[in-house]
C-alpha cells in the first residue's frame, strides 16, 4: 500500500519521514576518536557515505542530542569501522545507554591513534577536514589517511533491521 502523509503545514509527519527514509538499505558503521586524555569514544552511525576520491574524503551526521558530540568537537580526527555481518553486537553496544562501550570489546588503536574495533570489514582512519550545520544533526567531513578492507559480508540496516548484506 503507498503511504503518503502530510502535516498541516505541508511538512511530512516526522515518525512517517523517519519509516520513509529507513527505507534506503544502507551498511552500518561505528565512528571511534579518543577524547583529550585518550579515553576512547565510539557511536554507532548509518549516515556514513563517500564524497570525493581526490581529496579523499567521506561523511557521516552526528545528532546535536549525542553525549559524544562534544568529544567529536574537539578531536582532530576519527576512524571510521564498516562492521561485518557477525558483529550485530557491536552496533547494538555503540547505539546504548552503555558508557563504557570498549571495556567488553577486542579493540586496538590505528596509526592515528584511534580506536579500530577488531573484526571489522573496512576502516577508514581519517583527518577532521570540516563541520557543517544539518539542521538537529553536525555533518562531519573526513579526510581518510588510511584505508583497509578484508573479505567479510557487510552487515546491512534497512526498515529498523540488521542483517547480512548478500549481493551477487
Ligand atoms: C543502525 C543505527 C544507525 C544509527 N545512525 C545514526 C547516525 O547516523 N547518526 C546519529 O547521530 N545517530 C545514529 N544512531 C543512533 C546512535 O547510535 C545512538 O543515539 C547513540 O546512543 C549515540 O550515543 P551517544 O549519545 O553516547 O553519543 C544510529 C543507531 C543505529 C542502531
Amino acid at each position: 500500500m503507498n503511504q503518503s502523509i502530510r502535516t498541516p503545514r505541508d511538512t511530512p509527519d516526522p515518525a512517517h519521514l523517519r519509516r520513509t527514509l529507513g527505507c534506503f538499505a544502507t551498511g552500518v558503521a561505528v565512528i571511534t576518536t579518543v577524547d583529550g586524555a585518550g579515553t576512547p569514544c565510539g557511536v554507532t552511525v548509518n549516515s556514513f557515505n563517500s564524497v570525493s576520491l581526490d581529496p579523499p574524503l567521506i561523511l557521516w551526521s552526528l545528532a546535536r542530542s549525542s553525549r559524544s558530540l562534544p568529544v567529536f568537537h574537539v578531536a582532530k580526527g576519527f576512524t571510521v569501522n564498516i562492521l561485518a555481518s557477525d558483529q550485530a553486537a557491536l552496533c547494538k553496544l555503540f547505539a546504548s545507554r552503555e558508557e563504557d562501550r570498549f571495556s567488553s570489546i577486542d579493540w586496538h588503536k590505528d596509526g592515528l591513534g584511534q580506536p579500530v574495533l577488531t573484526g571489522a570489514l573496512a576502516t577508514l582512519s581519517c583527518h577532521k577536514w570540516a563541520v557543517h550545520d544539518g539542521g538537529d544533526h553536525e555533518i562531519f567531513i573526513g579526510q581518510v589517511i588510511e584505508a583497509e578492507h578484508h573479505d567479510r559480508t557487510p552487515l546491512g540496516y534497512c526498515k529498523g533491521a540488521l542483517g547480512p548484506l548478500m549481493i551477487g
